[in-house]
Protein backbone atom coordinates (compact mmCIF):
# COMPACT_ATOMS: atom_id res chain seq x y z
CA UNK A 1 0.00 0.00 0.00
CA UNK A 2 1.40 3.36 -1.00
CA UNK A 3 0.41 6.50 1.28
CA UNK A 4 1.18 9.64 -0.39
CA UNK A 5 0.55 12.70 1.50
CA UNK A 6 0.85 16.49 1.06
CA UNK A 7 4.26 17.45 1.63
CA UNK A 8 3.35 21.41 2.86
CA UNK A 9 1.07 19.40 5.51
CA UNK A 10 1.62 15.90 6.20
CA UNK A 11 -1.57 15.26 8.20
CA UNK A 12 -3.42 15.40 4.91
CA UNK A 13 -3.35 11.99 3.07
CA UNK A 14 -3.76 12.61 -0.81
CA UNK A 15 -4.36 9.06 -1.95
CA UNK A 16 -3.54 5.57 -0.89
CA UNK A 17 -3.10 2.75 -3.75
CA UNK A 18 -2.24 -0.74 -3.69
CA UNK A 19 1.40 -1.46 -4.23
CA UNK A 20 1.88 -3.76 -7.46
CA UNK A 21 3.57 -6.56 -7.26
CA UNK A 22 6.45 -7.71 -10.24
CA UNK A 23 4.04 -10.32 -10.98
CA UNK A 24 0.90 -7.85 -11.65
CA UNK A 25 3.88 -5.59 -13.50
CA UNK A 26 4.31 -8.48 -15.83
CA UNK A 27 0.95 -9.45 -15.85
CA UNK A 28 0.25 -5.87 -17.70
CA UNK A 29 2.97 -6.27 -19.77
CA UNK A 30 1.96 -9.14 -21.21
CA UNK A 31 -1.54 -7.21 -21.78
CA UNK A 32 -0.16 -4.30 -23.37
CA UNK A 33 1.90 -6.60 -25.41
CA UNK A 34 -0.87 -8.51 -26.56
CA UNK A 35 -2.96 -5.43 -27.54
CA UNK A 36 0.46 -3.25 -29.64
CA UNK A 37 -0.32 -5.13 -33.49
CA UNK A 38 -3.76 -3.97 -32.97
CA UNK A 39 -2.79 -0.44 -32.20
CA UNK A 40 -0.21 0.18 -34.36
CA UNK A 41 -2.60 -1.16 -36.93
CA UNK A 42 -4.61 2.11 -36.51
CA UNK A 43 -3.28 4.84 -39.31
CA UNK A 44 -0.53 7.19 -37.92
CA UNK A 45 -2.76 10.08 -38.50
CA UNK A 46 -5.86 8.55 -36.05
CA UNK A 47 -3.22 7.86 -33.43
CA UNK A 48 -2.89 11.72 -33.85
CA UNK A 49 -6.61 12.68 -33.46
CA UNK A 50 -6.18 10.34 -29.72
CA UNK A 51 -3.53 12.28 -28.78
CA UNK A 52 -5.07 15.69 -29.75
CA UNK A 53 -7.82 14.78 -27.61
CA UNK A 54 -5.77 13.94 -24.92
CA UNK A 55 -4.39 17.14 -25.38
CA UNK A 56 -7.74 19.42 -25.07
CA UNK A 57 -8.89 17.18 -22.23
CA UNK A 58 -5.42 17.95 -20.06
CA UNK A 59 -5.84 21.94 -21.28
CA UNK A 60 -9.49 21.56 -19.94
CA UNK A 61 -8.21 20.27 -16.37
CA UNK A 62 -5.02 22.28 -16.15
CA UNK A 63 -6.17 23.81 -12.79
CA UNK A 64 -7.28 20.51 -11.62
CA UNK A 65 -4.04 18.82 -12.36
CA UNK A 66 -2.01 21.68 -11.77
CA UNK A 67 -3.80 21.90 -7.93
CA UNK A 68 -3.27 17.82 -7.88
CA UNK A 69 0.38 18.29 -8.36
CA UNK A 70 1.20 21.22 -5.85
CA UNK A 71 -0.61 19.34 -3.28
CA UNK A 72 0.93 15.78 -3.85
CA UNK A 73 4.81 16.92 -4.14
CA UNK A 74 4.84 20.53 -3.47
CA UNK A 75 6.38 22.36 -6.50
CA UNK A 76 4.48 26.24 -6.28
CA UNK A 77 1.14 26.08 -8.33
CA UNK A 78 2.64 28.71 -11.18
CA UNK A 79 4.86 25.84 -11.99
CA UNK A 80 2.71 23.35 -11.48
CA UNK A 81 0.77 25.00 -14.21
CA UNK A 82 3.33 25.48 -16.63
CA UNK A 83 4.08 21.56 -15.80
CA UNK A 84 0.71 20.63 -17.19
CA UNK A 85 1.04 23.16 -19.91
CA UNK A 86 4.24 20.85 -21.18
CA UNK A 87 1.57 18.07 -21.26
CA UNK A 88 -0.26 20.17 -23.74
CA UNK A 89 2.51 21.58 -25.65
CA UNK A 90 3.76 17.87 -26.30
CA UNK A 91 0.41 16.65 -27.47
CA UNK A 92 -0.08 19.79 -29.50
CA UNK A 93 3.53 18.62 -31.14
CA UNK A 94 2.52 15.10 -31.83
CA UNK A 95 -0.94 15.36 -33.02
CA UNK A 96 0.71 16.36 -36.44
CA UNK A 97 3.18 14.25 -36.52
CA UNK A 98 1.04 11.64 -36.73
CA UNK A 99 0.20 12.71 -40.61
CA UNK A 100 4.37 12.88 -40.90
CA UNK A 101 6.35 10.00 -39.19
CA UNK A 102 7.99 10.18 -42.24
CA UNK A 103 10.17 8.09 -44.13
CA UNK A 104 12.51 8.83 -46.90
CA UNK A 105 12.91 7.91 -50.77
CA UNK A 106 16.36 7.19 -51.42
CA UNK A 107 17.78 6.66 -55.20
CA UNK A 108 19.13 3.58 -55.88
CA UNK A 109 23.05 2.70 -57.36
CA UNK A 110 21.05 0.95 -60.13
CA UNK A 111 18.60 1.21 -62.50
CA UNK A 112 14.81 0.31 -61.91
CA UNK A 113 15.28 -0.41 -58.61
CA UNK A 114 13.52 2.17 -55.77
CA UNK A 115 14.93 2.57 -51.65
CA UNK A 116 12.81 3.41 -49.25
CA UNK A 117 12.83 4.08 -45.09
CA UNK A 118 9.95 3.47 -42.66
CA UNK A 119 9.77 4.10 -38.91
CA UNK A 120 8.36 1.15 -37.34
CA UNK A 121 6.70 1.24 -33.35
CA UNK A 122 9.67 -0.79 -30.95
CA UNK A 123 6.52 -2.72 -29.49
CA UNK A 124 5.48 -2.78 -25.61
CA UNK A 125 7.73 -0.26 -23.81
CA UNK A 126 8.24 0.31 -19.97
CA UNK A 127 8.24 3.95 -18.89
CA UNK A 128 9.71 4.75 -15.29
CA UNK A 129 9.77 8.28 -14.13
CA UNK A 130 10.18 9.83 -11.05
CA UNK A 131 7.87 12.41 -8.47
CA UNK A 132 9.41 16.02 -9.46
CA UNK A 133 8.05 16.32 -13.00
CA UNK A 134 4.61 13.94 -12.64
CA UNK A 135 2.97 14.81 -15.42
CA UNK A 136 5.41 16.40 -18.22
CA UNK A 137 8.33 14.12 -18.13
CA UNK A 138 5.77 11.15 -18.55
CA UNK A 139 4.04 12.96 -21.44
CA UNK A 140 7.36 13.25 -22.86
CA UNK A 141 7.49 9.43 -22.92
CA UNK A 142 4.20 8.52 -23.20
CA UNK A 143 2.56 10.48 -26.04
CA UNK A 144 5.60 9.89 -28.49
CA UNK A 145 5.76 6.23 -27.72
CA UNK A 146 1.48 6.28 -28.52
CA UNK A 147 1.91 8.07 -31.27
CA UNK A 148 4.07 5.78 -33.02
CA UNK A 149 2.48 2.88 -32.66
CA UNK A 150 3.50 1.17 -29.72
CA UNK A 151 1.77 0.69 -26.34
CA UNK A 152 2.85 1.71 -22.76
CA UNK A 153 3.10 0.19 -19.28
CA UNK A 154 4.01 3.29 -16.77
CA UNK A 155 5.67 3.06 -13.58
CA UNK A 156 5.13 6.37 -12.08
CA UNK A 157 6.92 7.66 -8.63
CA UNK A 158 5.31 6.10 -5.57
CA UNK A 159 5.32 9.79 -4.57
CA UNK A 160 3.01 10.98 -6.40
CA UNK A 161 0.05 8.11 -7.54
CA UNK A 162 -2.81 10.37 -7.31
CA UNK A 163 -1.31 13.10 -9.92
CA UNK A 164 -0.49 9.44 -12.17
CA UNK A 165 -3.97 8.09 -11.57
CA UNK A 166 -5.18 11.14 -12.83
CA UNK A 167 -2.88 11.72 -16.01
CA UNK A 168 -3.93 8.25 -16.85
CA UNK A 169 -7.35 8.61 -16.67
CA UNK A 170 -7.14 11.64 -19.25
CA UNK A 171 -5.26 9.08 -21.55
CA UNK A 172 -8.25 6.81 -21.32
CA UNK A 173 -10.67 9.54 -21.71
CA UNK A 174 -9.14 11.03 -24.73
CA UNK A 175 -9.06 7.35 -26.85
CA UNK A 176 -6.29 5.85 -25.71
CA UNK A 177 -7.65 2.25 -24.91
CA UNK A 178 -7.12 0.54 -21.46
CA UNK A 179 -4.79 -2.43 -22.57
CA UNK A 180 -2.84 0.38 -24.51
CA UNK A 181 -1.74 2.55 -21.56
CA UNK A 182 -1.57 0.58 -17.95
CA UNK A 183 0.27 2.65 -15.34
CA UNK A 184 1.02 0.39 -12.19
CA UNK A 185 2.68 2.06 -9.20
CA UNK A 186 5.21 -0.21 -7.62
CA UNK A 187 8.25 -0.03 -5.18
CA UNK A 188 11.84 -0.40 -7.29
CA UNK A 189 12.98 -3.59 -6.07
CA UNK A 190 9.49 -5.13 -7.72
CA UNK A 191 9.24 -3.10 -10.75
CA UNK A 192 13.07 -3.99 -11.19
CA UNK A 193 12.24 -7.23 -10.99
CA UNK A 194 9.44 -6.72 -13.75
CA UNK A 195 11.15 -5.44 -15.82
CA UNK A 196 13.66 -8.59 -16.11
CA UNK A 197 11.24 -10.62 -16.96
CA UNK A 198 9.76 -7.88 -19.04
CA UNK A 199 13.29 -8.57 -21.01
CA UNK A 200 13.36 -12.20 -20.99
CA UNK A 201 9.94 -12.47 -22.09
CA UNK A 202 10.86 -10.06 -24.82
CA UNK A 203 7.26 -8.87 -24.07
CA UNK A 204 9.24 -5.47 -23.35
CA UNK A 205 11.20 -4.01 -26.14
CA UNK A 206 12.15 -0.16 -25.12
CA UNK A 207 12.79 1.00 -21.41
CA UNK A 208 12.33 5.17 -20.72
CA UNK A 209 13.80 5.75 -17.19
CA UNK A 210 14.13 9.12 -15.75
CA UNK A 211 15.94 9.42 -12.12
CA UNK A 212 19.27 9.08 -10.77
CA UNK A 213 22.59 7.83 -12.74
CA UNK A 214 22.60 5.02 -9.73
CA UNK A 215 19.19 3.25 -10.76
CA UNK A 216 19.79 4.53 -14.29
CA UNK A 217 23.34 2.35 -14.52
CA UNK A 218 21.42 -0.38 -13.36
CA UNK A 219 18.75 -0.49 -16.23
CA UNK A 220 21.10 0.74 -18.55
CA UNK A 221 23.49 -2.65 -18.00
CA UNK A 222 19.75 -4.95 -17.39
CA UNK A 223 18.81 -3.77 -20.99
CA UNK A 224 21.67 -4.07 -22.13
CA UNK A 225 22.06 -8.03 -21.70
CA UNK A 226 18.99 -8.18 -23.78
CA UNK A 227 20.64 -6.24 -26.43
CA UNK A 228 18.38 -3.10 -25.98
CA UNK A 229 19.45 0.00 -25.18
CA UNK A 230 16.95 2.13 -22.51
CA UNK A 231 16.53 5.88 -22.76
CA UNK A 232 17.93 7.21 -19.74
CA UNK A 233 17.51 10.96 -18.63
CA UNK A 234 19.39 11.42 -15.25
CA UNK A 235 21.31 13.58 -12.67
CA UNK A 236 22.59 16.59 -13.89
CA UNK A 237 25.26 19.08 -11.63
CA UNK A 238 24.56 21.90 -13.78
CA UNK A 239 27.03 24.50 -14.27
CA UNK A 240 25.89 28.08 -14.87
CA UNK A 241 28.93 30.48 -15.77
CA UNK A 242 29.08 34.18 -14.99
CA UNK A 243 31.09 36.62 -17.28
CA UNK A 244 32.42 39.91 -16.25
CA UNK A 245 30.56 41.27 -19.21
CA UNK A 246 27.05 39.72 -17.90
CA UNK A 247 24.53 41.55 -17.32
CA UNK A 248 24.31 40.33 -13.34
CA UNK A 249 20.66 41.39 -12.38
CA UNK A 250 19.69 38.80 -15.79
CA UNK A 251 22.22 36.49 -14.24
CA UNK A 252 21.12 36.30 -10.65
CA UNK A 253 17.61 35.99 -11.88
CA UNK A 254 18.53 32.94 -13.46
CA UNK A 255 20.43 31.45 -10.93
CA UNK A 256 17.32 32.10 -8.24
CA UNK A 257 15.07 29.89 -10.28
CA UNK A 258 17.60 27.51 -11.43
CA UNK A 259 19.00 26.97 -8.03
CA UNK A 260 15.83 27.04 -5.88
CA UNK A 261 12.40 26.64 -8.41
CA UNK A 262 10.76 23.44 -7.52
CA UNK A 263 12.92 23.34 -4.21
CA UNK A 264 15.89 22.66 -6.48
CA UNK A 265 14.76 19.34 -7.28
CA UNK A 266 15.12 19.72 -11.00
CA UNK A 267 17.25 17.29 -13.06
CA UNK A 268 18.29 20.84 -14.93
CA UNK A 269 18.50 22.50 -11.48
CA UNK A 270 21.63 24.61 -10.87
CA UNK A 271 24.17 22.74 -9.77
CA UNK A 272 27.22 24.76 -9.18
CA UNK A 273 27.41 28.95 -9.94
CA UNK A 274 30.82 29.57 -11.16
CA UNK A 275 31.19 33.33 -10.80
CA UNK A 276 34.43 35.16 -12.54
CA UNK A 277 37.18 36.15 -10.07
CA UNK A 278 36.97 40.07 -10.85
CA UNK A 279 33.29 40.42 -9.71
CA UNK A 280 32.98 36.96 -7.19
CA UNK A 281 32.79 38.86 -4.09
CA UNK A 282 30.00 41.41 -5.37
CA UNK A 283 28.25 39.05 -7.15
CA UNK A 284 27.86 36.26 -4.11
CA UNK A 285 26.41 38.83 -2.01
CA UNK A 286 23.53 40.08 -4.19
CA UNK A 287 22.81 36.68 -4.70
CA UNK A 288 22.68 36.07 -0.52
CA UNK A 289 20.70 39.05 -0.15
CA UNK A 290 18.31 37.61 -2.72
CA UNK A 291 18.35 34.21 -1.40
CA UNK A 292 17.86 35.30 1.94
CA UNK A 293 14.70 37.84 1.26
CA UNK A 294 12.98 35.20 -0.78
CA UNK A 295 9.52 33.89 0.32
CA UNK A 296 9.73 29.94 1.12
CA UNK A 297 7.09 28.30 1.90
CA UNK A 298 2.96 27.22 0.96
CA UNK A 299 3.06 26.69 -2.69
CA UNK A 300 -0.25 27.81 -3.49
CA UNK A 301 0.79 31.26 -2.30
CA UNK A 302 3.22 33.89 -3.91
CA UNK A 303 6.65 31.84 -2.58
CA UNK A 304 9.92 30.82 -4.47
CA UNK A 305 9.48 27.57 -3.19
CA UNK A 306 7.52 25.62 -1.40
CA UNK A 307 8.21 21.89 0.77
CA UNK A 308 10.11 19.01 -0.84
CA UNK A 309 8.95 16.35 -2.41
CA UNK A 310 8.52 14.19 0.72
CA UNK A 311 10.63 13.20 3.67
CA UNK A 312 12.74 11.49 1.42
CA UNK A 313 13.96 14.17 -0.21
CA UNK A 314 14.25 15.85 2.79
CA UNK A 315 16.41 13.64 4.17
CA UNK A 316 18.71 12.99 1.56
CA UNK A 317 19.00 16.92 1.61
CA UNK A 318 20.03 17.04 5.15
CA UNK A 319 22.86 14.16 4.05
CA UNK A 320 23.95 16.44 1.91
CA UNK A 321 24.67 19.63 4.45
CA UNK A 322 26.75 17.23 5.87
CA UNK A 323 29.26 17.14 2.76
CA UNK A 324 30.00 21.25 3.47
CA UNK A 325 33.69 21.38 4.64
CA UNK A 326 35.45 24.51 7.05
CA UNK A 327 36.19 26.33 4.03
CA UNK A 328 32.85 26.44 2.85
CA UNK A 329 30.91 29.85 3.60
CA UNK A 330 27.20 29.08 4.04
CA UNK A 331 24.75 31.81 3.50
CA UNK A 332 20.74 32.22 1.85
CA UNK A 333 18.82 31.70 5.40
CA UNK A 334 18.84 31.89 8.94
CA UNK A 335 19.71 28.74 9.50
CA UNK A 336 20.25 25.21 7.48
CA UNK A 337 17.85 22.12 7.40
CA UNK A 338 14.38 21.84 8.26
CA UNK A 339 12.21 24.77 8.38
CA UNK A 340 10.84 23.93 11.93
CA UNK A 341 9.42 26.14 14.89
CA UNK A 342 12.72 26.38 16.83
CA UNK A 343 14.54 26.13 13.52
CA UNK A 344 12.55 29.65 11.70
CA UNK A 345 13.16 31.09 7.96
CA UNK A 346 12.67 34.89 8.03
CA UNK A 347 9.58 35.83 6.63
CA UNK A 348 8.42 31.71 6.09
CA UNK A 349 4.87 31.93 4.54
CA UNK A 350 2.77 29.18 6.36
CA UNK A 351 3.31 27.11 8.64
CA UNK A 352 6.52 24.99 8.50
CA UNK A 353 6.12 22.29 11.09
CA UNK A 354 2.69 20.78 9.07
CA UNK A 355 5.50 19.76 6.28
CA UNK A 356 8.81 18.90 4.95
CA UNK A 357 10.41 22.30 4.28
CA UNK A 358 14.31 23.00 4.07
CA UNK A 359 16.33 26.45 4.53
CA UNK A 360 17.44 27.40 1.24
CA UNK A 361 21.65 27.32 1.05
CA UNK A 362 24.58 28.99 -0.80
CA UNK A 363 28.02 27.20 -0.36
CA UNK A 364 30.42 29.50 -1.19
CA UNK A 365 34.08 28.48 -2.35
CA UNK A 366 33.49 25.58 -3.92
CA UNK A 367 36.36 23.47 -5.73
CA UNK A 368 37.07 21.17 -7.76
CA UNK A 369 37.95 18.48 -4.88
CA UNK A 370 34.94 18.89 -2.90
CA UNK A 371 32.20 16.29 -2.66
CA UNK A 372 29.97 19.02 -3.44
CA UNK A 373 31.35 19.58 -6.25
CA UNK A 374 30.68 16.15 -7.84
CA UNK A 375 27.55 15.65 -6.13
CA UNK A 376 23.92 16.03 -7.34
CA UNK A 377 22.16 17.47 -4.24
CA UNK A 378 18.32 17.53 -5.72
CA UNK A 379 17.26 20.00 -3.04
CA UNK A 380 17.23 23.90 -2.39
CA UNK A 381 21.15 24.11 -2.32
CA UNK A 382 23.67 26.20 -4.75
CA UNK A 383 26.98 25.36 -4.52
CA UNK A 384 29.64 28.65 -5.79
CA UNK A 385 32.83 28.87 -7.09
CA UNK A 386 35.02 31.60 -8.78
CA UNK A 387 37.21 31.03 -11.93
CA UNK A 388 39.68 33.16 -13.43
CA UNK A 389 39.49 32.29 -17.41
CA UNK A 390 36.90 30.61 -19.38
CA UNK A 391 38.80 27.86 -20.12
CA UNK A 392 39.16 27.28 -16.70
CA UNK A 393 34.88 27.66 -15.96
CA UNK A 394 34.66 25.10 -18.86
CA UNK A 395 36.78 22.48 -17.58
CA UNK A 396 35.10 22.92 -13.93
CA UNK A 397 31.47 23.16 -15.92
CA UNK A 398 32.71 19.48 -17.42
CA UNK A 399 34.72 18.12 -14.60
CA UNK A 400 32.37 16.55 -12.82
CA UNK A 401 31.12 13.96 -15.49
CA UNK A 402 27.53 15.15 -15.76
CA UNK A 403 26.36 17.01 -18.93
CA UNK A 404 22.65 17.75 -18.74
CA UNK A 405 22.03 21.19 -18.62
CA UNK A 406 24.38 24.35 -18.61
CA UNK A 407 24.46 27.94 -18.73
CA UNK A 408 26.93 31.39 -19.27
CA UNK A 409 25.74 34.67 -18.91
CA UNK A 410 27.82 36.98 -21.07
CA UNK A 411 27.20 39.88 -23.69
CA UNK A 412 30.42 38.66 -25.97
CA UNK A 413 29.74 36.61 -28.73
CA UNK A 414 33.09 34.93 -28.86
CA UNK A 415 32.39 33.67 -24.99
CA UNK A 416 29.58 32.00 -26.34
CA UNK A 417 30.63 30.06 -28.83
CA UNK A 418 33.28 29.34 -27.57
CA UNK A 419 31.38 27.63 -24.08
CA UNK A 420 29.10 26.40 -26.68
CA UNK A 421 32.26 23.82 -28.17
CA UNK A 422 33.91 23.29 -25.16
CA UNK A 423 30.80 22.40 -22.39
CA UNK A 424 29.92 18.65 -22.80
CA UNK A 425 26.32 19.01 -21.55
CA UNK A 426 23.53 18.20 -23.97
CA UNK A 427 21.96 21.80 -23.45
CA UNK A 428 22.84 24.88 -23.66
CA UNK A 429 21.45 28.11 -22.06
CA UNK A 430 22.80 31.54 -23.47
CA UNK A 431 21.70 34.68 -20.75
CA UNK A 432 19.13 32.05 -19.87
CA UNK A 433 18.61 29.62 -16.70
CA UNK A 434 19.67 25.97 -16.66
CA UNK A 435 16.07 24.75 -16.48
CA UNK A 436 12.95 25.39 -18.10
CA UNK A 437 13.60 23.49 -21.64
CA UNK A 438 11.34 24.23 -24.07
CA UNK A 439 9.34 20.92 -25.35
CA UNK A 440 10.12 20.17 -28.78
CA UNK A 441 13.44 20.88 -28.72
CA UNK A 442 16.24 17.59 -27.65
CA UNK A 443 16.21 17.52 -24.31
CA UNK A 444 19.13 15.04 -22.92
CA UNK A 445 23.00 14.44 -21.43
CA UNK A 446 25.72 13.05 -21.92
CA UNK A 447 28.22 11.23 -19.41
CA UNK A 448 26.55 10.57 -16.10
CA UNK A 449 23.54 12.61 -17.47
CA UNK A 450 22.47 9.80 -19.75
CA UNK A 451 23.77 8.23 -22.83
CA UNK A 452 23.32 9.88 -25.06
CA UNK A 453 18.99 9.37 -25.94
CA UNK A 454 17.16 12.39 -26.58
CA UNK A 455 13.60 13.06 -25.61
CA UNK A 456 10.75 16.07 -26.85
CA UNK A 457 10.68 17.01 -30.69
CA UNK A 458 11.06 15.04 -33.42
CA UNK A 459 14.38 13.44 -31.76
CA UNK A 460 12.58 11.65 -29.12
CA UNK A 461 10.71 9.46 -32.61
CA UNK A 462 14.27 7.58 -32.90
CA UNK A 463 13.77 5.58 -29.35
CA UNK A 464 10.43 4.80 -29.97
CA UNK A 465 10.96 3.54 -33.35
CA UNK A 466 12.95 1.87 -35.22
CA UNK A 467 13.87 1.90 -39.19
CA UNK A 468 13.64 -0.71 -41.59
CA UNK A 469 14.93 0.08 -44.80
CA UNK A 470 13.04 -1.32 -48.34
CA UNK A 471 14.81 -1.67 -51.60
CA UNK A 472 12.39 -2.76 -54.44
CA UNK A 473 14.16 -3.60 -57.88
CA UNK A 474 11.48 -3.80 -60.18
CA UNK A 475 14.22 -4.49 -63.24
CA UNK A 476 13.15 -8.66 -63.16
CA UNK A 477 17.21 -9.55 -63.02
CA UNK A 478 19.64 -9.90 -59.99
CA UNK A 479 21.24 -6.62 -59.87
CA UNK A 480 24.16 -6.90 -57.45
CA UNK A 481 24.91 -3.93 -55.47
CA UNK A 482 28.54 -2.89 -55.41
CA UNK A 483 29.27 -5.50 -58.24
CA UNK A 484 27.00 -4.67 -61.55
CA UNK A 485 28.10 -1.03 -61.55
CA UNK A 486 27.14 1.49 -64.00
CA UNK A 487 30.75 2.85 -65.22
CA UNK A 488 30.96 6.18 -66.35
CA UNK A 489 33.82 6.78 -69.04
CA UNK A 490 35.63 10.04 -68.32
CA UNK A 491 39.07 11.47 -68.63
CA UNK A 492 40.69 11.20 -65.33
CA UNK A 493 43.89 13.17 -66.54
CA UNK A 494 42.45 16.30 -68.31
CA UNK A 495 43.48 18.69 -67.77
CA UNK A 496 42.52 22.51 -69.06
CA UNK A 497 45.11 24.22 -71.47
C1 LIG B 1 13.35 17.05 -15.04
O1 LIG B 1 13.64 17.67 -14.02
O2 LIG B 1 13.41 15.79 -15.07
O3 LIG B 1 13.75 22.02 -18.36
C2 LIG B 1 12.84 17.70 -16.27
C3 LIG B 1 13.10 21.91 -17.32
C4 LIG B 1 11.76 21.21 -17.38
C5 LIG B 1 11.92 19.73 -17.34
C6 LIG B 1 12.80 19.21 -16.24
N1 LIG B 1 11.10 21.61 -18.60
O4 LIG B 1 13.51 22.33 -16.25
Amino acid sequence: MFKSTNPSDISQVITTVEAASAEQIVAAMRKTKSAQKGWAKLPAPTRGRVIANVGRLVERNKEKLAKLITSEMGKVYREALGEVQEVVDTCDFFLGEGRRLYGQTVPSEMQNKNLFTFRMPVGNVFIITAGNFPTAVPSWYIVPALLAGNTVVWKPSEFTPAVANALTDLFHAGGVPKDVLITVVADGEQTFSALETGLKESIINKVGFTGSTAVGKKIGAKTGEYIQSACLELGGKNPMVVMPDANIDLALDGALFAGFGTAGQRCTSLGTLWIHESIYDSVLAKFTTLVENAAVGDPFKDVLFGPMISEKYLENHLAHLKMIQPHHKVSGSTATGKITAKNPRKGFVGDPEKGVFAHPVIVAGVTKDDELYRTETFGPLVTVGKFSTLDEAIELANGHGYGLSSAIYTNDPQNVWRFREGISAGMVSINNSTSGAEAHLPFGGNGLSGNGSRQSGIWVLDQFTRWQSMNWDWSNKLQKAQMDLIEIKHDPNFDLK
